[in-house]
């Protein structure tokens, strides 16, 4: 279940990347993976404890390398949320010198929110 949610997310920033020039409509898609995204993590936390269970139950040297990974690019990727949010806000109000910036982050953000779903099917 929580994997569908996540490719949810994943398919709204696919179509929010193609509707990239259009702002009216990139920004809604953009921001609802955003909400989706974060209440993930959330409901994740909330519900299994996640970082005590980093903590504590790892349980072979593998899924234990895993489980740190996934957990620093879901970190790294909600950092990289913040930045395209950021940096969006500014561009949306007409300050174009962050539309380099908004565009050369998102391919970081890309490859980071596209690592956090390949590994969560690991992780699970
Ligand atoms: C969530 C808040 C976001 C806001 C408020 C926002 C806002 C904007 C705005 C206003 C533009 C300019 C559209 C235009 O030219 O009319 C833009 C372009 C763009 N955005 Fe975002 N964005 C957000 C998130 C993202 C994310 C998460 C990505 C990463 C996949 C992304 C990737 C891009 C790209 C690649 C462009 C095109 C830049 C160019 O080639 O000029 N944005 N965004």
């Amino acid at each position: 279940m929580l994997i569908v949610v996540s490719t949810v997310a994943v398919l709204l920033i696919f179509a929010g990347w193609k509707f990239r020039k259009r702002a009216e409509v990139h920004i809604p898609l953009m921001v609802s993976a955003f909400v989706i995204d974060f209440s993930l993590l959330l409901y994740i936390e909330w519900t299994r404890h996640a970082i005590e269970t980093l903590q504590t139950d790892v349980s072979t040297a593998a899924s234990e390398w895993l489980l740190y990974f996934h957990v620093l690019v879901s970190a790294i990727m909600l950092v990289l949320y913040w930045v395209q949010i950021g940096t969006g806000i500014r561009l949306a109000k007409g300050k174009e010198v962050s539309r380099i910036f908004h565009k050369n982050a998102a391919y970081a953000f890309l490859a980071f929110r596209l690592l956090n779903y390949v590994t969560s099917f690991f992780v699970a």
